[in-house]
């Protein structure tokens, strides 16, 4: 398993994500950063090979991050954050998109790396992005934010709000519900050490509109489509 490596030095490596960071982070960072880390790490094998990411096999997850990309063509530069081992963000390059991918783990960039070569991905949480206001035209949080604790989910919303460029586009998949569930077993029984915070639709709708953002689409899947209910949500950085 590698090392760590220190945010700032991956960062450096990617030119195009790292214009659009800036100075000094603003956003509290979770105690359990590190263990969530080493937790999708030591995943990251089982879920390539259960090839979990591949959207093409959910139509309706699919058709959800279709309509976001026909959403953010031409409108800016769009961010994977949390984009596991690279499968939507390198689906979106597909399609054209200036897309790249970031993640916290780095065992899952490795294998972003691998499987797509000339895609760009880079290690970092989305707690630590520091992203330059009005710089991108589309981010997705897709199955990536649920691991945040309560009262830092909507300190990065409100990051990723700010960053998007007016008309810009968010969009968030995540499983719905109530509870806090901590997890000790992942993807064909690796321990882990994680969280995984449910979330309302109404809840989240708060937390978006709070960031200034419009609702654009609210999409629940039932728990047959996803293995547990779930939700999509896209946002929009109002024009005026
Ligand atoms: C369930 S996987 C989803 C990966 C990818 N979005 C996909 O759909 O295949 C969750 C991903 O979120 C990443 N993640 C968790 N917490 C994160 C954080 N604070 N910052 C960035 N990525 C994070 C994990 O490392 C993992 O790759």
């Amino acid at each position: 398993m590698r090392a760590w490596a220190p945010i700032a030095s991956s960062h450096i490596a990617y030119g195009a994500l790292a214009s659009r960071i800036v100075k000094a982070s603003r956003i509290e960072q979770p105690t359990d950063l590190d263990t969530v880390r080493a937790s999708y790490d030591r995943v990251a094998d089982n879920y390539v090979a259960m090839n979990l990411g591949d959207i093409t096999a959910y139509p309706w997850l699919r058709t959800a991050i279709d309509g976001f990309a026909t959403a953010v063509q031409g409108v800016g530069p769009v961010l994977d954050v949390g984009c596991g081992p690279g499968d939507v963000t390198a689906y979106l390059a597909d399609r054209g998109l200036d897309v790249s991918g970031v993640d916290l783990s780095p065992r899952m960039i490795d294998h972003a790396r691998r499987r797509y070569p000339g895609r760009q991905f880079s290690v970092a949480s989305a707690t630590d992005l520091n992203l330059a206001d009005s710089s991108l035209g589309g981010i997705l949080g897709w199955w990536s934010l649920f691991n945040l604790p309560r009262h830092v989910l909507p300190q990065v919303l409100n990051s990723f709000a700010r960053a998007l460029v007016p008309g810009g586009h968010l969009i968030i998949g995540t499983h719905q519900g109530d509870d806090d569930l901590v997890r000790t077993q992942a993807y064909g029984a690796v321990p882990v050490t994680w969280t995984t915070h449910l979330w309302q639709p109404e809840q989240l709708w708060q937390l978006l509109t709070s960031a200034g953002l419009s609702p654009v689409a609210d999409l629940r899947l039932s728990e047959s489509v996803a293995g547990v209910p779930s939700l999509v949500l896209v946002a929009q950085r109002p024009t005026t």
